[in-house]
């Protein structure tokens, strides 16, 4: 079939149109006064290589923001593994005036037991029993940390509960136990209360070794469910019923708890706002929040505020966006694409982070990525030059923190302190 010349023509313009449509804009802006102020820091007074930034005035804001929003009743507990630095952990330690954290990780829990001996510790996942061993073993004798009373060891099954009897025994240790509860979020646990009757039994017939602590149920599960299948509101309920029978089911088997302080620990950043009002829980775990990576920009934490960035220096800077093999598209991509204008390497690269400023950096798939310098392309108005820091915002502060040898903090927009990471050994 022979296309006609006004056929041709048409289809050409619905295409040309279509492309048009398609066409990205110019995203590029130029750094804002924010950002403008602590590249000028970096230049004048930064190491120039990729670098934590930690605002504490915006630190201080979230702290303040949470207090606003945090249930009266409860305590909070401080999740250490997402602001992994001891002097983060003072910081935030003192102005919550709390005592108590949640750790996830052997060799953190040891540094802990070593270096604050007055907090009170919850494991937030079950250690293999060999882990809690080594604990034991490497508990300095000088440490006034007492783990009988000061350290929960998190219990998700009866198999596990026998090994750590086992090693309770072996060790002439007491251990308290909390159990993990499945409120609904089914990464593991207890799922329904009656499963609790032979780990109470255990419990019950050991006293020597092992004592109930309390439960722990995880359930950030209850703002992220897509709201056509269930509102948050629900899912909270819901949470909180199975919690409950958690706890009606401990009491029927042990009716002295009642008078017993026992730590029912819920909650994580993203869903304490929901216990603000009523809550089974007497504790509320929280950690990302006081920093808000950007897995955190959800609705339930719109009030907290971006407190760590990666910053790292420009290191080469070049006209178009030159690729190789096909040199000659060099300044056609950016006709299409005006953010392929500039094409900036940086110090580093392919962290867990997105970019930040200046706005409309893009990664340049076609290069590909680079953990040692990395492409980045953004239109002419990013209006970087080589020395120049981009800033990124990682995407969860637990891992991303831990690849850098330390934290730098800023007061007023202005370079503070360096503080270390938690020693991963
Ligand atoms: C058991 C438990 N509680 C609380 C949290 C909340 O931590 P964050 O406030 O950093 O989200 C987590 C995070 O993984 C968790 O696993």
């Amino acid at each position: 079939m022979a296309i006609s010349r006004r056929q041709f023509l048409t289809a050409g313009a619905a295409l040309g149109i279509a492309g048009f449509m398609l066409k990205p804009d110019d995203k590029g802006l130029p750094h804002n006064r924010y950002f403008s102020k602590l590249n000028e820091q970096l230049r004048n007074h930064g190491d120039f290589v990729p670098t934590m930034l930690i605002d504490l005035d915006k630190v201080d804001a979230n702290i303040t923001q949470l207090k606003t929003i945090m249930n009266s009743n409860t305590d909070l507990r401080i999740v250490a593994k997402s602001v992994p630095s001891p002097q983060l952990l003072d910081y935030l330690l003192k102005n919550t005036n709390t005592n108590k954290l949640m750790l996830f990780h052997q060799p953190f829990l040891s540094h802990i037991a070593e270096h604050y001996p007055h907090s009170d510790v919850l494991l937030g996942k079950p250690m293999p029993v060999k882990a809690a061993e080594n604990f034991y073993h490497q508990l300095s004798s000088e440490t006034t940390f007492n783990p009988k009373q000061q350290l929960q060891w998190l219990i998700d099954s009866e198999l596990r509960l026998q090994q750590y009897l086992a090693l309770a025994k072996s060790l002439n240790q007491h251990c308290k136990i909390n159990i993990e509860i499945d409120v609904g979020l089914h990464r593991g646990g207890l799922q329904h209360p009656k499963q609790l009757d032979p780990l109470n039994k255990i419990i019950a017939t050991n006293p020597k070794h092992l004592s109930f602590a309390g439960f722990m149920g995880y359930d950030p599960h209850i703002v992220k469910i897509p709201s056509i299948v269930k509102s948050p509101q629900q899912a909270y309920e819901e949470s909180q019923t199975i919690y409950k029978s958690f706890i009606n089911r401990l009491y029927e088997l042990n009716p002295e708890y009642k008078n017993q302080k026992l730590c029912f620990n819920g909650a994580g950043s993203p869903s304490i706002l929901m216990h603000k009002d009523k809550t089974v829980a007497n504790e509320l775990a929280a950690g990302s929040c006081f920093v808000k990576p950007t897995d955190f920009d959800i609705p339930s934490l719109t009030t907290f505020a971006p407190a760590a960035y990666i910053a790292t220096p420009i290191l080469k800077k070049i006209q178009g966006v030159q690729l190789p093999a096909i040199e000659f598209a060099k300044e056609i991509i950016p006709l299409w694409d005006p953010n392929t204008q500039r094409t900036y390497f940086i110090y580093g690269g392919k962290w867990l982070a997105k970019y930040e400023s200046p706005k409309g950096l893009q990664a340049n798939p076609l290069f590909g990525t680079s953990t040692n310098q990395e492409i980045v392309n953004g239109s002419i108005n990013t209006k970087l030059d080589v020395d120049d820091h981009i800033f990124l915002r990682p995407t969860q502060s637990e891992a991303v923190f831990l690849q850098f040898d330390g934290l730098v903090t800023l007061r007023n927009k202005k370079i503070d302190q360096k503080w270390s990471i938690l020693s991963q050994s």
